[in-house]
């Protein structure tokens, strides 16, 4: 058996991306893993929310994950800041991390880029605090999306540098983990190829959208001016509806819109309309659950109670080897 975790940041509501990506794997694999799935509200903090902000997307996240498919009573699922071992370990961990290779970072040039008045330490060490998470349980697989697979190199090079530095083989190597072998990058919307809540307004179908958003999304998807010639290649966000459709309409229906494609018949509306169908009764389900559970606040005070209790046992563990290792002793 091994140790599973992953996370999401408690940012807005979780849309396919995140589904696909991450927590499709979560659930496949509960039941056969130790896991842990936690809602990373500190890292939410380098964008700034309101306090009570914070509190209704955690709150949201753990009824979304929820509903999804995890199963509190066999996997760990807790709210990162009930943990603050966790903070202590990225203390430790960021004395050992470099500046450079920091600044390096692909999602960190990205937000300087996006947001260059609020250039945090927080936002430079964000995969600091995320290799923490990782390493706190001792976590060997870490299901995410294509996105997160740098961080994983990071969390690898900081892992083994303990090591290396104390010369002991206390933390395993963790890795980036989907079940089909690819990590998956789901696209988005307005033809990029990225799905994200903090795209463009219309770039994501979240799994608690009403159908009609998800209609009116869908219609409004980036295409191209249309059909050209029989066998021409296919444009980017063309291909993005078609890589949307894979995930959720069956083959037989992928099969005929790419034969019609192919044969420069198609209609880019009839195309999104079964999509737009599909991704309805894909997420109908997922969306009734979000519902009921949002009404049920003792429910989730159990779930996110018993959720901390567990990541805090273990994260306790690793903590007082930890402070044993690097030298710090009671008098
Ligand atoms: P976040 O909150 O941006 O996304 C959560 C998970 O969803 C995946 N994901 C996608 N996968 C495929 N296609 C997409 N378009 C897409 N968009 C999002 C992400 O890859 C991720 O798996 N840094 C992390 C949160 C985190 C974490 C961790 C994850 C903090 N500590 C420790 C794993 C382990 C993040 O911002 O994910």
């Amino acid at each position: 058996m091994e140790t599973v975790l992953s996370g999401i940041r408690s940012t807005g509501h979780l849309h396919l991306g995140n589904y696909f990506g991450a927590i499709r794997n979560f659930v496949k694999m509960q039941h056969e893993h130790r896991c842990y799935f936690f809602i990373a509200d500190y890292h939410s903090l380098t964008t700034h929310p309101a306090p009570g902000d914070l509190h209704r997307n955690v709150r949201q996240v753990l009824v979304e994950y929820l509903a999804a498919g995890i199963d509190p009573e066999v996997a760990t699922l807790y709210i990162q800041s009930d943990v603050p071992e966790v903070a202590e370990l990225y203390l430790l961990l960021n004395m050992n991390a470099y500046k450079g290779e920091l600044e390096r970072c692909t999602s960190f040039k990205e937000k300087v880029r996006k947001q260059p008045d609020n250039v945090n330490a927080g936002l430079l060490t964000y995969p600091v605090l995320m290799a923490a998470d990782i390493i706190i349980h001792r976590a060997t697989k870490v299901p995410v999306g294509k996105d997160q697979e740098q961080h994983l190199e990071m969390a690898r090079t900081f892992a083994n540098r303990f090591n290396r530095l104390y010369k002991v083989d206390y933390f395993p190597a963790p890795y980036a983990f989907n079940f089909d072998n690819e990590l998956v990058k789901v696209p988005g919307l307005d033809g990029s190829t990225k799905m994200g809540k903090s795209e463009a307004e219309g770039n994501a179908i979240f799994l608690a959208d009403e159908p009609g958003a998800i209609r009116k999304k869908v219609m409004r998807a980036t295409t191209d001016s249309g059909p050209g010639i029989p066998g021409e290649e296919m444009s980017q966000p063309v291909e993005n509806l078609f890589n949307l459709m894979r995930l959720v309409s069956t083959a037989d229906t992928v099969e005929h819109f790419l034969e019609s494609f192919q044969q420069a018949t198609i209609r880019y509306g009839d195309m999104k309309k079964q999509l737009a169908e599909d991704m309805i009764r894909f997420t109908a389900p997922l969306r009734e659950r979000i519902l009921e559970l949002e009404a049920d606040t003792d429910y989730l005070k159990k779930v996110a109670g018993m959720g901390a209790e567990k990541a805090r046992e273990s994260a306790r563990k690793t903590i007082r080897e930890v402070r044993e290792i690097i030298g710090f002793k009671p008098f």
